[in-house]
């Protein structure tokens, strides 16, 4: 799809308005919709595109010293625009270490330096933590100035550009400060993945697994078969794949918003990944410890009759073709990780809700709800399960 187009541009239409956009409703949150706009070489042209979208406004750009040394902002600002420069904020160390309040201040501080009023627009180009400090930055700016998230690694295209959850950490916990502020556009350049690390890349593609898990089950068919292409970075198929990823996200955020039900799905795997993600004090990327988390939903779904070992040994092979890893490193204590998992943001009585499933597709539902209940001693044997 990426070639078939002038200067590789594609865009889609959900809703089957026409097969070229696709729109996101953020029910009773200021701004109603978005557009995610997915394709090749979207880079050159976006500042454009940003300018007919917001006629008037002033942009500027959030990134980090990686996509600046990638080369990634000099595609995107070529210089200046208009005539005029375009300030830009880079975010140096890049990564999770820069994500706090303090990069916050500093980004709003560089939009007052720069003269910028309510009429500006920040363009975050970058992975997860340049959009989701770059999101934050723009809801207290002058309060709030729209964001375009511009993501450049395989878990912002998957799943953070998409669904409005911005933030930064505090010192004793991840996004501590944070808000819902939607993005006014996303637009994906697959394009942008060619230069991301191997790691990176193969962790943020197990949110991808878990969109097919929890909604999809064609769509796990289709990473099964088309996983050599996807590590070989095709950009055809990269876009398919964001396409996959943004009409799941999509479909459910625009349900559930606030995340007051539904949305609780995104969170498969999560409930013992986020645990084993912070008891390795970030030694493993998100994507890595949902992968573990992932497998330990299998394993309680076997427990609890609603899986069965042929479901969970697709779900291991998919994930070790990724080459992600399926055990809790040896370091980190079962004791650690219950703990953790006590903490859980979602935990009631000091003990979260999980989400499973029934099948590929299908998340397991109980009067409604879909996050249930799972007995503390099940969930010790599957974490034993899981060294
Ligand atoms: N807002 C949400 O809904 C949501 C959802 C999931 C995760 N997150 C957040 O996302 C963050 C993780 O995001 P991430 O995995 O994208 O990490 P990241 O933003 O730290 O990027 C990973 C690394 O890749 C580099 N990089 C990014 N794009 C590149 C490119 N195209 N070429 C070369 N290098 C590139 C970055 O500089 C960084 O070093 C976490 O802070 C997590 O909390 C947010
Ligand atoms: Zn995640």
């Amino acid at each position: 799809m990426c070639s078939a187009q002038p200067r590789g541009w594609a865009v889609f239409l959900l809703r089957l308005k026409s097969m070229t956009e696709l729109t996101v409703k953020v029910p009773g949150i200021g701004q109603t919709e978005y557009q995610i706009h997915i394709g090749c070489a979207l880079l050159g042209t976006l500042l454009d595109r940003v300018h007919t979208q917001f006629p008037g406004h002033k942009p500027f750009v959030v990134t980090d010293q990686n996509l600046k040394d990638a080369g990634h902002l000099e595609t995107l600002i070529h210089g200046q625009v208009n005539g005029k420069d375009i300030p830009v904020y880079v975010i140096d160390p890049p990564g999770e270490v820069s994500k706090h309040i303090q990069t916050a201040v500093a980004i709003v501080e560089a939009m007052e330096k720069a003269y910028l009023g309510r009429d500006s627009v920040v363009i975050a180009l970058g992975g997860g933590t340049v959009g989701d400090i770059a999101g934050f930055a723009a809801s207290l700016f002058k309060r709030g100035v729209p964001v375009v998230q511009v993501p450049t690694t395989a878990l912002a295209q998957a799943d953070s550009s998409v669904g409005g959850k911005t933030g930064v950490d505090s010192s004793v916990s991840k996004n501590a400060f944070g808000v819902f502020w939607h993005p006014a556009a996303v637009y994906m350049d697959v394009d942008s993945l060619a230069t991301l690390n191997d790691r990176d890349f193969r962790a943020g593609l197990v949110e991808s697994v878990k969109h097919a898990m929890i909604q999809d089950a064609a769509y796990f068919e289709y990473l099964e078969q088309n996983i050599t292409a996807i590590l070989a970075r095709d950009t055809q198929v990269l876009s398919e794949l964001a396409l996959k990823n943004c009409r799941i996200k999509g479909h459910v955020v625009q349900i559930d918003p606030l995340e007051k039900n539904m949305r609780r799905i995104l969170n498969y795997g999560h409930t013992i990944g986020h645990a084993v993600e912070s008891a390795s004090r970030f030694g493993l990327l998100h994507g890595e410890a949902i992968a573990i988390g992932l497998i330990g939903a299998a394993r309680i779904e076997m427990a609890m009759g609603l899986g069965d070992q042929a479901r969970l040994n697709r779900t291991s092979a998919l994930l070790e073709t990724l080459g992600v890893p399926l055990k809790i490193p040896r370091e980190i204590t079962r004791d650690t990780v219950l703990d953790l998992i006590k903490r859980d943001k979602k935990a009631v009585d000091k003990w979260p809700k999980f989400v499973l499933i029934s099948r590929f597709g299908q998340v397991h539902q109980v009067n409604g709800q879909w996050a249930v209940d799972v007995k503390q001693e099940m969930v010790n044997k599957v974490l034993d399960s899981l060294y």
